[in-house]
């Protein structure tokens, strides 16, 4: 049985050492020969690469590891290149959420003002990892989920639209385990699902069991009183500010209610209240800096420390094993049924063909091939074409080097009020990042 080398861009990601963990757990269901990680920050990298090669010598000692930052030996002779990069790191996540929010608009990592200066920030460095593993393994897979991935998609597509990558989200399989728990059900798996929309952006328009039964008039009862509050286990979005945001869903479902939301539609949708219950002094960057970053590093410190690995857990989240049953798809050409962000070319009937959305495809080893979704209604197509519109005209202004589609972008964001606000807020990101984007003229 063939067994598959893999490589991990962004080693030195909080998420690494749960997938390294996850990949292991899942050898039986993809066996593998090799892991390296590539980061181009050798010191967070090494922290955890160290902790992942004891681990690995306990648990595996059979799959080769290394950790580096030359790229021609991490992208040389692998299959899957899975990636999770943040050019910038958590200290420009911070920027992305607290400029905005000092000018009354939402400070968030993938939505509104913020998430279009990460995606000015991303493009470069996931094409850059792109060309590299074209360059070293032409026949490998990069499995993208740097964030925000609605832009990178969208960039990946323009610039580079015959190569073999595939941007997903951990979102909907995080929100599918809530139904699933409030269903009362084992697991996500037993669900059938369809959904349409852009990335951190869609909605749920069918959800049965294997059966055919419909299971949405039972979900609507629950999100109708509660939201996507439930008692299900998600580790992942655990903080208190994960919670609000999946309480609220009771007030975006009430928008849509024939349908269920994505938890991100609360930027758009309630942006004035995002803002009021925002602390414009200590945002969910600074949450993470001193939760899952310090708890990570510290427990990689104690294995280094100790040398061993045994006492010590890193977890993983949904998107770890959503990561692994989409490389057992391609790798065993499984037809699995999965959401991910692709070019719709039709599948969203009364949508644009070129449009990167978030659609349930069928994935086998020629990768995804998406399912028609037909036709949607005028609500949710014209908040989409505003915003793919944004999407769009970040790249164009990544790609001309222009301020003005820059500032387009900002102005049709629908969480910024005024093409004055726009422009204020455009002005402070520009200074912020001058390190990372392009001139702007
Ligand atoms: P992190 O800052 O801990 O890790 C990111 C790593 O990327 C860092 O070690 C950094 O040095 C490295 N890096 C930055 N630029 C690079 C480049 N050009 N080349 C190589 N390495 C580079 O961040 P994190 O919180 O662990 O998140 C990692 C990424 O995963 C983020 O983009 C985050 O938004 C994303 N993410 C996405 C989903 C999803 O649903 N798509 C889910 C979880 C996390
Ligand atoms: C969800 C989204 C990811 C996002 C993450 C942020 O899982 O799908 O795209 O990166 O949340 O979580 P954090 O804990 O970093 O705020
Ligand atoms: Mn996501």
């Amino acid at each position: 049985m063939k067994k598959f080398r893999i490589a991990i861009a962004g080693g030195g990601s909080t998420f690494t050492p749960g997938i390294v963990s996850m990949l292991l757990v899942n050898y039986d269901r993809l066996p593998i020969s090799e892991i390296k990680l590539y980061d181009n920050y050798e010191e967070r990298q090494s922290s955890i690469g160290k902790a992942c090669k004891i681990m690995l010598r306990e648990r595996h000692p059979e799959v080769e590891f290394s950790y580096t930052t030359d790229p021609e030996q991490a992208f040389s002779n692998v299959d899957f290149v899975m990636a999770h990069i943040r050019v910038g790191l958590y200290a420009m996540r911070e920027q992305d959420e607290k400029i905005p929010l000092s000018h009354g608009v939402v400070g968030q990592e993938t939505c509104g003002p913020g998430g279009i200066a990460y995606g000015m920030r991303s493009i470069a460095g996931v094409i850059e990892i792109l060309d590299y593993m074209e360059e070293y393994s032409p026949d490998a897979w990069m499995l993208n989920y740097s964030n925000p991935a609605a832009i990178v998609a969208e960039a990946t597509r323009r610039l580079r639209p015959h190569s073999n990558i595939i941007n997903i989200c951990d979102m909907p399989v995080s929100i599918e385990n809530t139904f699933a728990g409030i269903l009362g059900l084992e697991s996500r798996k037993e669900l059938v699902v369809r959904y349409f929309g852009l990335n951190h952006f869609g909605w749920w328009t069918s959800i049965t069991d294997k059966s055919g039964k419909d299971l949405m008039p039972q979900l609507k009862e629950w999100v109708s009183e509660h939201g996507y509050e439930s008692n299900t286990e998600d580790f992942q979005h655990r903080a208190p500010s994960w919670k609000e945001t999946f309480r609220k869903v009771k007030d975006v479902y009430s928008v849509v209610p024939d349908m269920l939301p994505n938890t991100y539609l609360k930027y758009y949708l309630y942006p004035d209240y995002v803002v009021e219950h925002s602390d414009k002094d200590y945002t969910r960057a600074n949450e993470v800096m001193n939760s899952r970053e310090k708890e990570v590093f510290t427990t990689a410190e104690k294995i280094v420390a100790s040398d061993t690995a045994e006492g010590y857990e890193f977890h993983s989240g949904a998107h770890a094993s959503f990561i692994i049953d989409l490389a057992s798809a391609i790798a065993y050409n499984t037809k699995e049924r999965m959401l991910l962000i692709v070019p719709n070319n039709g599948a969203i009937i009364n949508f644009p063909a070129n449009a990167m959305v978030e659609i349930p495809c069928l994935v086998g080893s020629d990768g995804p091939e998406p399912l028609v979704m037909g036709e949607i209604p005028t609500f949710q197509k014209g908040m989409m074409e505003e915003q793919v519109a944004v999407e769009k005209l970040v790249v164009d202004a990544w790609v001309e080097g222009s301020y003005q589609k820059l500032w387009q972008a900002f102005t049709l964001s629908a969480t910024v009020p005024s093409a004055g606000v726009a422009k204020e807020v455009l002005d402070d990101l520009i200074e912020a990042n001058k390190d990372f984007w392009p001139v702007l003229r």
